[in-house]
């Protein structure tokens, strides 16, 4: 089968194009990558040519030999549908998870995305804390989360907080809560290792000044809690714009009640009375 005809191939493009779409992907901004199963890897391997192995710039042990679908450095999300060859590359892990090698894509040249450390380093987390049930990380730079970090104190617990309060369906969707990660170069293992760390207990971590990291199982969920924490930041901004004092909220034993029907674990650290 073609690369660009595989299913996990055309999801991905999909996704891109959503995110394009919602205004979250200005220039290069933002990347996303895929832990190709296996069998999917099987469907498309006479099209795959291995080029030379390049560091990672970190170390991803419990990745060894495993395939990804990346974006490229400084490609657009915009050309991800038109152009994908161009935009997007396979890129296959050496036995140490040291090295990568690109198998298909960025016909034209180039290197997969800068943020190549902090999504490995993301995705080694996810498989060994979900048994790799998840697939996907995503990094976009959504407005009004990014807007947020200049105003909301730069903490967990004021970031899952405010926005679970902002949409009854966020503590459902988001039940583990949203880590932030304080304004640090992007692009390095330092910021890898900081994300990481979040991911192991929050499939959500916001960049200050920057943007958002989500993690999750396939394309539609990843995509949705993006979408979900972004649509709560938007009524935050709002509601920020137009008083400083909420009128009426949500409440912790109201958080209380709706986790036991909707059988959600809501960390108690996130209920402070306020
Ligand atoms: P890349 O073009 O290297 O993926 O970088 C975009 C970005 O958002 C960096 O954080
Ligand atoms: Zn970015």
């Amino acid at each position: 089968m073609r690369v660009l005809d595989a299913s996990f191939v055309q999801g991905f493009m999909r996704m891109a194009d959503d995110g394009w779409q919602q205004g979250w992907h200005e220039r290069n901004g933002g990347n996303l990558s895929y832990r190709i199963r296996p069998e999917e890897i099987e469907q498309v391997k006479e099209e795959l040519v291995p080029g030379v192995w390049t560091p990672i710039g970190t170390t991803v042990p419990a990745l060894a030999g495993e395939y990804f679908l990346v974006t490229g450095s400084g490609k657009y999300f915009r050309n991800v549908m038109t152009r994908p060859e161009d935009s997007i590359c396979i890129i296959e892990l050496d036995e140490k998870g040291e090295n990568y090698r690109i198998c298909w894509g960025l016909t034209g040249g180039g290197r997969p995305t800068s943020e190549l450390p902090s999504h490995l380093m993301n995705h080694e987390v996810k498989v060994l804390a979900t048994g790799g049930k998840h697939r996907v990380i995503y990094h976009a730079h959504p407005a009004n989360t990014i807007a947020l970090t200049f105003v909301l104190p730069l903490t967990d617990e004021a970031f899952t907080r405010e926005l679970w309060e902002m949409a009854t369906e966020c503590p459902v969707v988001f039940p583990s809560g949203i880590g932030v990660v304080p304004w640090m170069v992007p692009g390095g293992r330092e910021i890898a290792v900081a994300t990481s760390e979040l991911m192991k207990q929050y499939d959500v971590a916001i960049w200050a000044h920057h943007g958002m990291f989500c993690s999750g199982e396939d394309f539609d969920l990843t995509f949705g809690l993006m979408h979900t924490v972004e649509k709560s930041a938007e009524i935050l901004v709002k509601v920020l714009s137009m008083t400083s004092v909420k009128r009426q909220t949500i409440l912790p034993d109201d958080f209380r009640r709706l986790a036991v029907d909707f059988k959600v674990t809501l960390p108690e650290k996130f209920l402070y009375e306020k």
